[in-house]
């Protein structure tokens, strides 16, 4: 990952990132990933054409990162207006926030943000008053609803001062999207309590993007990331993952290809037997503790590794998260317990324990796959990224209709996403005979 940490960020009133004279390297990454995402090409050409979200006002809140540009640039040929904030404080290639604002978009990102910056550039996004929000992690999304519900919350004052003098009538928001599990379970529990203002459709959960970003993308680009940061040799190592959903299934078999041996921590029964009876060791959190020289969480949940599994970790192991917040990862454990924090490489910490012991943390416990190395490879984010696309233009078409839920992105898009990259691939499938498509949706039929 290119680091221009060392220049200062540039603020105008349509734009906020590192350095505009990065535009033409970004221009060539996003040309690059374009190549690489077929399906959006065939979307951008039509929403050029068709012109779907004429004259709409959208906010997304997005790892600024090539594959997202394509994304945006899609959403731009469709007619709309957009403003991109970043989803996590790490991971904006300065590179393509530069580029994108060359192209017309009101970006508001640059890597190496603090946490206020990350609030008050969610409020920049905001202050275009989005008619539609596009999220990753839910921040934009629940801060609309904070701020809606006169919600009290320390991060709100950095939003307000991105708003400006500009305020936000949720009345003219018409739908939202959301791209992981985390946002999608805090989006859930806004459901749930009656709270949500706005149509969501939950684009992580339906299977174009989860059995594929999920497990392939943040598989391979989490492994990446640790032989990008340490150059490690995983052969042979003890690699324990934390989480055998989607995710966490997609690494311990990316890790078990590079010839680790693999432990699996769970705490869901049916996630640990498949796990068990994939060939995995799994056991409990302590015992992985005393064995593992790699550990990656990918549970979505907190202070998954703490205290009282850093006591008994091996001098040299190695630490990365690969779940949406850097919470999983207890940072306050790890520094209170710790005589020496030093960076030792880009994206590498080394905390030198009081008995001697050093342990290794990657990327500041934050996604180590977006912040160590590039996040998923264009190919993946081609489906997730194609979903999104759709997902926009169904809002904007069917605002009057959709109620103020939690959706899922409807099955024949999913399926149409699919055929796409199929094409794209030169792979043609089977259609069912008449006899056929009769037998499966028949219920007379059965031994004859
Ligand atoms: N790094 C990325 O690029 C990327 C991509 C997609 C999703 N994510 C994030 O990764 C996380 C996981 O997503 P997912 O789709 O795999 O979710 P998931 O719900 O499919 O899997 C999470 C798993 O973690 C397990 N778990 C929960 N608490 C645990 C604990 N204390 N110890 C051990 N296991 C525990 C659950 O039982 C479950 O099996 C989320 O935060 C999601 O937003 C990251």
């Amino acid at each position: 990952m290119k680091s221009h940490a060392g220049c200062r960020v540039v603020r105008t009133g349509r734009y906020w990132v590192r350095d505009i004279r990065l535009a033409s390297d970004g221009m060539r990454r996003i040309a690059w990933a374009e190549q690489r995402m077929p399906v959006m090409g065939v979307i951008r050409k039509r929403f050029e054409r068709e012109k779907p979200l004429k004259g709409f006002r959208i906010a997304a809140c997005l790892h600024v990162t090539k594959e997202t540009a394509t994304l945006v640039r899609a959403l731009v040929s469709g007619g709309a207006e957009v403003s991109l904030c970043a989803s996590n404080p790490l991971s904006t290639q300065d590179e393509v926030a530069a580029a994108l604002v060359e192209e017309g978009v009101a970006v508001y990102a640059y890597r190496g943000m603090s946490e206020s910056e990350y609030y008050e550039c969610i409020g920049r996004a905001l202050s275009v008053r989005p008619e539609i929000t596009v999220d990753d992690g839910a921040d934009l999304t629940v801060t609309v609803h904070k701020l809606a519900h006169g919600v009290q919350s320390p991060e709100l004052e950095s939003v307000q001062v991105g708003m400006g003098d500009e305020r936000l009538d949720v009345e003219d928001i018409k739908g939202g999207t959301e791209e992981t599990t985390t946002g999608v379970i805090r989006l859930r529990a806004l459901e749930r309590e009656g709270k949500l203002l706005y149509p969501i459709i939950a684009v992580n959960d339906s299977p174009t993007k989860s059995l594929f970003d999920n497990p392939l993308g943040t598989g391979q680009s989490t492994i990446d990331a640790i032989m990008r940061s340490t150059g490690m040799l995983l052969a042979g190592k003890r690699f324990v993952v934390f989480g055998y959903g989607r995710v966490g299934s997609g690494i311990a078999a990316r890790a078990r290809g590079m010839g680790a041996e693999v432990i699996v921590v769970e705490v869901d029964p049916v996630r640990a037997l498949m796990a068990a009876m994939s060939g995995y060791r799994v056991m409990s959190s302590r015992d992985a503790a005393k064995i593992g020289d790699v550990f990656v969480t990918a549970t979505g949940n907190i202070n998954v590794i703490r205290r009282e599994h850093v006591e008994l970790m091996k001098d040299g192991a190695v630490l990365a998260n690969a779940g949406h917040y850097d919470v999983e990862v207890s940072l306050k454990d790890l520094r209170a317990m710790a005589e020496v924090v030093e960076e030792i490489a880009p994206n590498v910490e080394r905390f030198r324990m009081r008995d001697g012991r050093c342990l290794y943390l990657l990327a500041k416990g934050r996604l180590v796959n977006l912040v160590a190395a590039e996040g998923h490879p264009s190919e993946v984010m081609d489906l997730s990224f194609s979903l999104q696309a759709l997902s926009v233009e169904l809002l904007a078409r069917e605002r009057e209709l959709l109620p103020s839920r939690v959706l899922d992105v409807p099955p024949e898009v999913d399926r149409a996403v699919a055929k796409l990259k199929l094409d794209s691939m030169g792979i043609t499938i089977d259609e069912m005979t008449e006899e056929q498509l009769r037998y499966v949706t028949e219920w007379k039929l059965g031994t004859s």
